[in-house]
């Protein structure tokens, strides 16, 4: 039997109450389907931990998750701790250390999902963001000068490797190519007269390789303000990483909300652990509360599954997910209901151990 090896990192505020339900849901489909099992470790890392040892994870936190088969995060973020601090002393560092250079963010509208949107229907909205995830807006690049001082300056650059833009552009159209879907660059080109003319440089070179690939470019704004008036029109999409941060959320927005939003952080080689969590950040004023939806931290573990090869069994959790909504009747406040966190995790592993 083939056990994988798991780092649960729960984090803060309602981090650790979805974390749990994609726990349950992951050891029962191992329980049902015999042939892997489950191991998980789980570090107490994030901002309690941070008030306590001055740090968001142990010295060596990198390399102990080093060797594990996969992350499963919760969320990190709490009031006590500057955000910036705290993201970047766990989430961000284990991104970054563990080259996760594709951010996977499916967008897709299930039956029973609520959406704001008028006259759209789940065939309307049927995306997949492939967000830039190591580099760019995010590099971690700048200074800040003369500090508190009048003349004070801070600088925030933007870095865009030739390397970065063309692996994750590359990822993109060979996603395109396998699924036979049309692919969208989303950029700023216009206005960014370095970095985005560059990444659009490269989308049209990488392209002239799969001439095969029907492909669009936007522009961020246009392109935000069609994923409202028009989101039929994009199936796999490319963007940098932080507009694909902001456009994934808009995209939670009008697919059922942040409660059902999905993500995996994939090192495509394997030379690293990949992490999985969902997209929403740790909700503090929802947490102890045991109404967050578990959904989009369990979709995360169907993305899991689906990396390590169990492709119809992270179908299997989306259509209980999809069943759940569609019935009504075990749901939490976010997509209408009044269950709890524990009563969905639990409705679903019924739905999938039937
Ligand atoms: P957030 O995603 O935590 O919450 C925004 C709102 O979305 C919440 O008020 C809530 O109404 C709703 N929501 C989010 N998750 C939900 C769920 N599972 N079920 C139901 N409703 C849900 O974003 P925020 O308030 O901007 O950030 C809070 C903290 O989380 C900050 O510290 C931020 O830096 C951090 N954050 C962390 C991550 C991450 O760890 N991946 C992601 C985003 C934000
Ligand atoms: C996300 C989050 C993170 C990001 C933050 C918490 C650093 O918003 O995963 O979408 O911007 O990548
Ligand atoms: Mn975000």
């Amino acid at each position: 039997m083939k056990t994988y090896q798991i780092a649960s990192i729960p984090g803060d505020g309602i981090g650790p109450e979805v974390i749990r339900e994609g726990i349950k849901v992951l050891d029962a489909i191992a329980a049902v389907d015999g042939s892997f099992r489950f191991n998980w470790t789980e570090f107490p890392w994030g901002c309690e931990y941070y008030l306590q040892h001055g740090k968001m994870m142990e010295e060596d936190g990198i390399d102990r998750l080093r060797s594990f088969d996969a992350i499963y995060l919760g969320a990190v973020g709490a009031p006590g701790v500057p955000d910036h601090v705290s993201l970047w002393g766990l989430l961000l560092a284990i991104r970054k250390s563990f080259d996760q250079y594709i951010n996977l963010r499916p967008v897709k509208l299930l039956h029973g999902a609520p959406c704001p949107l008028k006259n759209v229907t789940p065939d309307d909205i049927h995306m997949t963001f492939i967000r830039e995830n190591s580099e760019g807006e995010y590099a971690g690049s700048g200074a800040w000068l003369y500090k508190d001082q009048p003349n004070e300056v801070v600088i925030q650059n933007g870095v865009f490797s030739r390397h970065g833009c063309e692996r994750v552009i590359r990822y993109a159209y060979d996603l395109a190519r396998k699924d036979k879907k049309t692919l969208t660059s989303i950029s700023k080109g216009n206005a960014l007269n370095y970095s985005m003319v560059f990444w659009d440089q490269i989308f049209a070179e990488v392209g002239k390789e799969y001439p095969d690939v029907e492909t669009s470019s936007l522009l961020v704004d246009a392109a935000s303000m069609f994923m409202v008036r028009k989101p039929q029109r994009f199936e796999i999409v490319v963007t940098s990483n932080l507009f694909g941060d902001i456009l994934t959320d808009l995209g939670a927005a009008i697919s059922g909300g942040l409660g059902l939003a999905a993500g995996a952080n994939l090192n495509p080689e394997r030379k690293y652990p990949s992490m999985f969590e969902p997209i929403h950040g740790s909700a503090p004023r929802m947490a102890g509360k045991g109404i967050a939806n578990p959904m989009a931290a369990i979709w995360s573990a169907a993305q899991m599954l689906e990396f390590f090869g169990y492709k119809e069994w992270s179908e299997k959790i989306v259509n209980a997910i999809e069943t759940l909504l569609v019935q009504g009747a075990v749901l939490t406040p976010d997509v209408g209901g009044n269950a709890s966190t524990s009563d969905v995790g639990d409705a679903i592993v019924s739905l999938l151990t039937l």
